[in-house]
């Protein structure tokens, strides 16, 4: 089996952080998504090669994972992000009829992967959501076969059912897959402007190939500012590391990089800090900051703030990116 990890969306809700560079090396509770992703699948020996669908910026992830692991990785450029379904459709030539498992870049999750990927039938991750006008949608037969795809339903009262596709997808049938994404492209069916995956798993089912669901309870999504700090926050608490700073109180559920340096601050719960930053008289929560930012005199919460960031005199919560200063 080999993955398909599609990086190349432009992470519009995570502006003004993927502006200077992709989403994908975010940092979160002290290491970029992507290392999460990859470092599961190397580990657990799922895959025997990882081939990665980028768009701008490409070579800033090529160059953390060749640098961070060793292992074979092969890129592969999207030249617009047409859609999830035309990124994966990016991957055809890597193919033969090896399964493919398609993971999102923006997802992590904590899930026994070997456990789904055993599964004989083609599986995919779903979670049940209250409001499901935001996913794609399942629904199942009374055997637990998918029978119909939805993508984004106009309301809860019309969807099939409120169990949301959440980014992870072993497809047994590589061949047929590759086939159901050239039709829907060659006949430009689009649904909310771009290529979806489930419209190509709708035509992929019609073809008589059965899939079933695999219910994801720990599914830490990193599209958004908030849900990138929920997904620091449950990291950390996995973590649970612990540090001892003179003249300052690091509480529980933090991480703090190499060469850093905090005087006078009361930090966490919930903070990341990467290498290098500075942080003086400050309070900080719920935060993520990147390398080499400095914090001076602040209050901050609920925070993004970006590479070489400098804040002083500040009290706020705050979405700044790479060398803003306030
Ligand atoms: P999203 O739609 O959630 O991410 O795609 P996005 O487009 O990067 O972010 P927003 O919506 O503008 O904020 C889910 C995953 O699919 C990839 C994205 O990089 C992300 O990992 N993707 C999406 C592609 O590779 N190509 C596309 O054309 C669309």
């Amino acid at each position: 089996m080999k993955a398909v990890i599609p990086v190349a969306g432009e992470g519009t809700r995570l502006r003004p952080h993927t502006l200077t560079k992709p989403k994908v090396l975010m940092n979160i509770a002290g290491k970029p998504m992507i290392h999460y992703i990859v470092e599961q699948l190397i580990n657990d020996n799922l895959v025997s090669e990882i081939i990665l669908i980028t768009g701008a910026m490409s070579e800033m992830i090529e160059k953390y994972l060749r640098k961070e692991f060793n292992f074979k990785f092969t890129f592969i450029k999207q030249e617009k992000p047409l859609g999830l379904g035309h990124a994966v459709f990016c991957a055809k030539t890597a193919f033969r009829d090896e399964s493919i498992l398609i993971i999102l870049g923006d997802t992590l999750f904590d899930i026994p992967l070997k456990e789904m990927i055993s599964n004989n039938y083609s599986v995919i991750g779903v979670k049940p959501v209250e409001d499901p006008r935001r996913f794609g949608v399942v629904e199942t037969d009374n055997n637990g076969f998918i029978i119909k795809f939805v993508e984004k339903p106009a309301s809860p009262e019309v969807s099939p059912s409120n169990n949301a596709i959440v980014g992870i997808y072993k497809i047994n049938n590589s061949k047929l897959l590759f086939e159901s994404l050239e039709y829907i492209i060659e006949r430009n069916i689009k649904t909310s402007n771009e290529y979806q995956l489930t419209d190509a798993l709708s035509e992929y089912l019609s073809k008589g190939e059965k899939m079933i669901t695999f219910k994801v309870d720990n599914w830490l999504d990193c599209g958004n500012k908030e849900s990138v700090l929920q997904t620091n926050a449950y990291l950390l608490r996995k973590m649970n590391l612990a540090y001892k700073i003179k003249g300052s109180l690091i509480k529980d559920y933090c991480y703090i990089g190499k060469d850093v340096k905090i005087h006078n601050s009361i930090i966490g719960e919930y903070v990341s800090i990467s290498d290098n930053c500075i942080i003086e008289n400050s309070i900080i929560e719920n935060s993520i900051l990147e390398k080499n930012c400095k914090i001076e005199n602040s209050i901050l919460k609920d925070s993004l703030i970006g590479e070489y960031a400098k804040i002083r005199g500040q009290k706020n919560e705050y979405n700044i990116g790479d060398y803003s200063e306030i």
